[in-house]
């Protein structure tokens, strides 16, 4: 798979892509990103990409021409996907996730200051994406979100299929507890049946330990199965 980022901070992504999975995945091949600075893509002598909003208000508003000439100058065939990160996009879930797994290319779009000129998302973006209902200050974070779950996703990225397949939201449920070394700590030790070496015992205690969790803090996931 290959992402294609378009932003005006082309820096916030040098350590986050060089670490973890996204960098196991790209040294595996699996993954190619490619991080274009939207001031490249300007043709005045400012390199400016904002500019007031029409019928006035507050901030700045990012410009479409440097936007469709960045898309425009990276985008391989059909099977590219454009995403404009934004808020009145539609939530970033896991299942929505695997769904992007299909597009050889995605190139996501990164917002800043009171958005991006609307024509973006109307004329040149296949699609709007949140992750999240909540504002920040741009889309780069949320960029960083969709590759990093997009990383783990890439067939051969995460060394143990397992570990994903058994993971929140898999089996409309969240994850169970996990305990490791040392058995006490403090005064609060590891539950005893995870001790017992009876794996159907032990199986048995995550599904409920899981359902019960999923029931606490997420009763949503429920109602999907
Ligand atoms: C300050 S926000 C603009 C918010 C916009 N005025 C609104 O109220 O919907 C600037 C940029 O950050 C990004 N952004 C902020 N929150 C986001 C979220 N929850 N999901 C995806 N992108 C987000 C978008 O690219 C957006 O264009």
């Amino acid at each position: 798979m290959r992402i294609d980022i378009i932003t005006i901070f082309p820096q916030m992504f040098s350590t986050v892509f060089t670490e973890g999975i996204v960098r196991i995945a790209q040294e595996k091949k699996l993954l190619n990103i490619y991080i274009h600075n939207l001031r490249d893509f300007t043709q005045d002598k400012h390199k400016k990409v904002d500019a007031p909003p029409y019928g006035g208000g507050a901030g700045m508003v990012l410009r479409c021409e440097p936007i469709f000439k960045a898309v425009e100058s990276v985008i391989l065939d059909k099977r590219s996907r454009v995403v404009l990160l934004s808020p009145q996009g539609r939530v970033l879930t896991q299942k929505r996730a695997k769904q992007f797994l299909k597009y050889q290319q995605l190139i996501l779009i990164c917002g800043r200051y009171e958005g991006v000129d609307e024509r973006v998302a109307e004329y040149l973006a296949d699609e709007e994406l949140s992750i999240g209902d909540y504002i920040l200050s741009g889309g780069e974070i949320p960029a960083m979100v969709l590759v990093d779950v997009l990383a783990r996703l890439l067939p051969g990225a995460v060394g143990d299929k397992q570990s994903i397949e058994k993971e929140s939201f898999e089996q409309s449920r969240l994850d169970w507890p996990h305990y490791t070394r040392p058995r006490v700590f403090r005064r609060w030790r590891v539950p005893r049946v995870l001790l017992s070496g009876d794996h159907r015992k032990i199986e048995l205690w995550r599904k409920k330990k899981a359902l019960e969790k999923t029931k606490e803090n997420r009763p949503d996931l429920l109602k999907e199965v």
